[in-house]
C-alpha cells in the first residue's frame, strides 16, 4: 500500500507530493516504537544517545508536524524547521524542481514555515507524549522581512529551544535574502557570543548543545574563520552542509538552471570536502554532522572517515523512500565489522 502510494507520488508536482507525504505520515499510527539498532551504530555525543548516526535533515519537516513517524522509520534523529520568528508563506511557486537524472532537487522556497509559536504548540504536544523518546533537533532561522537578524534567532531559542535535544542555527540556506552573510568573520562570531550568552540566562538551554549549519560554498580562508571561531567560541558542533547555488557542468536535468540550492547526488563530493577540511582546521575537536548527497551506506561511511560523528540526509529519500533507512544503516554495519571497527565512533576522520 504504502509502495503503491510512494510510486504516484512522482506524477505530482514535488511540492504536492511533500505535502501528501506528510499527510499520510500524520495518519500513520503516532506511537513511538523502540528501534533496535545494531550497537556497533550507537553513540553518545554532546550528552546526548544516538542509537544510530542517520538523522532526517532540516526541510522535511519545517513544522515539526510528523517527528515520531520519521523516527519510527528507523532514523537515529530528526531535525525539525527551519523555523523563523513569524510565520512565513515563502518565494512565489513553483519553488522545487526535481533533477531526476541527476538524482538532485533544487528548492528556492524561502523558509515557508507555519512560525515560531505554532511550532511550539507542536512540540510541546511531542515533549507531553510518554512513550517519545527519540532526539529531536530544532533548526532555526530568521524571518525575510526581519529588522535584527540576531534577534530572531534569539526570539527562537527562548521560545522553542527548550523543547528539542539540539538547536540549529541556520545561517547557510541561499534563498533568504542576506542570511548567508552571516557566516562571514565578525558577524558569526558576534551571532554566537549572542546566543551563548542567551543560553546562559536560561536554565532550560544551558544542557543544549548549539550546531551551526555552513555552505558548502565557503572558500578555503571563510572555512578557516569558523574553525578558528568555533575553537575559540566552544561551539558546540557545526553542520556541513546545506545546499549548494555553484551547479557543475556534469549535470544533466532540464531544471539545471532554476534559481536556489541544489541538493542530493550532486551535492556529494563539495559537501564532504568541505567536512574534511573542517574536521582538519579544527583538529577533530568539535562534533560534526555531515550532509549532502547521501545515498547509500558506503557515501555514509565516506562522511564519517571524512571527520562526520552523525549525518542527515533529504534528497535521496525523496528518490527511493524510506525504504533507503535499513538499507543504510545495513551496509553501514557491514563496512564498520568488515573494516574491524568496534564503534562507529573509531570510524570518524579515519580518512582525514
Ligand atoms: C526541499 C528542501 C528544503 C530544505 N529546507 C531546508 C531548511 O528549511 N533549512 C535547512 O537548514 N536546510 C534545508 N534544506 C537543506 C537540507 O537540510 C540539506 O542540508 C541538503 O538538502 C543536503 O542534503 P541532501 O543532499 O541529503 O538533501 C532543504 C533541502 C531541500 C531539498
Amino acid at each position: 500500500m504504502t509502495e503503491i502510494f510512494l510510486n504516484l507520488l512522482k506524477f505530482f508536482p514535488p511540492e504536492i507530493a511533500h505535502k501528501l507525504t506528510i499527510l499520510l505520515l500524520k495518519i500513520k499510527i503516532n506511537k513511538n516504537k523502540k528501534i533496535f539498532d545494531d550497537p556497533v551504530l550507537c553513540q553518545r555525543l554532546l550528552g546526548l544517545d544516538f542509537s544510530n548516526p542517520l538523522g532526517l535533515a532540516a526541510g522535511f519537516d519545517k513544522n515539526a508536524e510528523v517527528v515520531i513517524p520519521m523516527l519510527n522509520l528507523g532514523l537515529g534523529f530528526v531535525e525539525v524547521g527551519t523555523i523563523t520568528p513569524q510565520p512565513q508563506k515563502g518565494n512565489n511557486k513553483p519553488r522545487v524542481f526535481r533533477l531526476k537524472e541527476d538524482l538532485a532537487i533544487i528548492n528556492h522556497l524561502g523558509f515557508n514555515n507555519t512560525g515560531c509559536l505554532k511550532a511550539l504548540d507542536k512540540l510541546k504536544v511531542l515533549n507531553s507524549d510518554p512513550s517519545f523518546q527519540g532526539v529531536v533537533g530544532i533548526n532555526i532561522g530568521k524571518n525575510k522581512n526581519s529588522k535584527d537578524s540576531i534577534e530572531d534567532y534569539l526570539f527562537c531559542l527562548e521560545k522553542i529551544g527548550g523543547y528539542g535535544n539540539y538547536i540549529t542555527v541556520n545561517i547557510s540556506s541561499p534563498n533568504t535574502p542576506g542570511l548567508r552573510d552571516l557566516q562571514l568573520r565578525g558577524r558569526i562570531e558576534n551571532l554566537v557570543k549572542s546566543i551563548q550568552k542567551k543560553q546562559k540566562n536560561f536554565e532550560y538551554l544551558l544542557d543544549k548543545p548549539i550546531f551551526i549549519k555552513i555552505s558548502p560554498d565557503l572558500d578555503d580562508e571563510q572555512l578557516r574563520d569558523i574553525a578558528l571561531m568555533s575553537l575559540a567560541n566552544n561551539v558546540d558542533g557545526l553542520i556541513i552542509s546545506n545546499s549548494t547555488t555553484k551547479r557543475s557542468q556534469s549535470l544533466l536535468s532540464h531544471n539545471k538552471n532554476e534559481i536556489g540550492g541544489l541538493s542530493g547526488k550532486p551535492l556529494f563530493i563539495e559537501s564532504t570536502l568541505a567536512l574534511k577540511k573542517m574536521y582538519a582546521l579544527t583538529n577533530g575537536q568539535i562534533p560534526l554532522i555531515g550532509v549532502g548527497g547521501i545515498s547509500s551506506g558506503s557515501e555514509c561511511y565516506e562522511k564519517i572517515k571524512s571527520g562526520a560523528n552523525l549525518v542527515q540526509l533529504y534528497t535521496a529519500l525523496v528518490y527511493q523512500g524510506p525504504k533507503i533507512i535499513s538499507k543504510i544503516k545495513f551496509e553501514l554495519v557491514d563496512l564498520i565489522k568488515t573494516d574491524g571497527y568496534k564503534n562507529i565512533k573509531d570510524v570518524v576522520g579515519k580518512s582525514v
